[in-house]
């Protein structure tokens, strides 16, 4: 079997590259694709259910996909240092790789408001980490400004080799699948990345690769919804810290997907994200932070209203790994058990669960 290159290799024809660009990569892209089942079932879901989970990619989050782009743009652009605003996950992607290519990395994030997974890869990857007291829609209005001033390269999702990178999920989730999805569901933060598979979806049509679109499912968290409530949030809160947004960049982007595609962008509560997340783990072994979840939520919620035609082809975006933000875990999960470390109290224990 020949190996996976990275999604730049592999898909090179479909991206602004040649021959001479410096591709920094960590092999990302190719993550599974995997049929759902025992989930489906025990909520009574009549749906050909798949979950994409691009948390395995190397850094842990879809954001790799438009990092190698990015970054190995960056670098045949003469740039020695990139910046970001973010969540969490772009700057732990934005750190690996600009650690990867040689380049300094500056990142802003959210003082207390991201998963400690994500604040210790950006540390470890020598990224110059800056706190900042207040929300991602402040940090990035700084970069914004700090890039106009300075030759440092943005790679937030504003950068279009960002969406460039991230729309190869939808390449690869027809390519996986062997057909188009009815539906692709997604979470929505600052929105690149549902802006970023409707342009892949798109360009595999125009390409002769497809003959048909899916519906685009957008899902904010309800306290950080503003693309459902038509207006920006100004103190966005969820427990999803990664989609914990109230002025998306790519609002208009995400709006068009739903509208061409003739989707819809709805909000879940906290709750139904960690229930889902929940789900997600223990019915079939796959675990995504809670912003992930959001995806399988808002499809669970709307198979609720009857929104989806029984037996329609479902894909949910996990886009993050779960080990990004074990805090949560003890906030849902039983506690582990205390015994005495002898064998008729562990058995006395088994006997009972049997
Ligand atoms: N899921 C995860 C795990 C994320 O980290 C993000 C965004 C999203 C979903 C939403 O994607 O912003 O393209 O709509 N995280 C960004 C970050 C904001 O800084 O890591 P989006």
């Amino acid at each position: 079997k020949s190996h996976w290159k990275g999604i730049i290799s592999e898909y090179f024809e479909h991206f602004p590259v040649n021959e001479k660009t410096p591709i920094v990569t960590l092999l990302e892209g190719n993550t599974p694709l995997v049929k759902v089942n025992n989930l489906t079932k025990k909520l009574n879901i009549d749906l050909e259910l798949y979950l994409k989970f691009d948390g395995a990619n190397p850094t842990g989050s879809f954001k790799d996909r438009g990092m190698t782009l990015a970054i190995s743009k960056a670098v045949e652009e003469g740039s020695k240092a990139v910046i970001c605003a973010s969540t969490g996950n772009t700057s732990a992607s934005a750190s690996a790789y600009a650690a990867r290519a040689g380049i300094k990395a500056i990142v802003l994030i959210p003082e207390g408001k991201i998963a400690t997974g994500k604040l210790v890869q950006a540390m470890i990857h020598g990224a110059k980490v800056i706190q900042i007291k207040g929300n991602f829609d402040q940090a990035l209005n700084i970069v914004r400004a700090i890039v106009n001033e300075y030759p440092i390269t943005l790679v937030n999702s504003i950068n279009p080799y960002r969406i460039e990178g991230q729309k190869s999920a939808a390449f690869e989730v027809c390519d996986q699948l062997g057909r188009v999805p009815d539906y692709h569901a997604l979470p929505v933060g600052n929105a690149g990345n549902i802006s970023a598979y409707w342009k892949g979806y798109k360009e595999y049509r125009e390409k002769g690769k497809i003959n048909s679109l899916p519906k685009m499912l957008g899902f904010q968290a309800s306290g950080a919804a503003p693309i459902v409530l038509g207006h920006p949030v100004e103190k966005p809160e969820t427990v999803a810290t990664a989609i914990r947004i109230g002025n998306p960049a790519s609002w208009k982007t995400a709006v068009a997907a739903r509208d061409e595609s003739g989707g819809t962008i709805d909000m879940v509560t906290d709750e139904e994200i960690l229930y889902a997340y929940k789900m997600i783990a223990s019915c079939e072994g796959i675990f995504c932070e809670p912003a992930s979840a959001a995806s399988v939520a808002g499809v669970i919620k709307l198979y609720k209203q009857g929104y989806f035609k029984k037996q329609s082809t479902v894909v949910c975006t996990l886009t993050g790994n779960g080990l990004k933000d074990p805090d949560i875990v003890f906030k849902v999960a039983d506690e582990p058990l205390v015994l005495p470390a002898d064998l008729e109290s562990v058995k006395a224990f088994v006997e009972k669960i049997l």
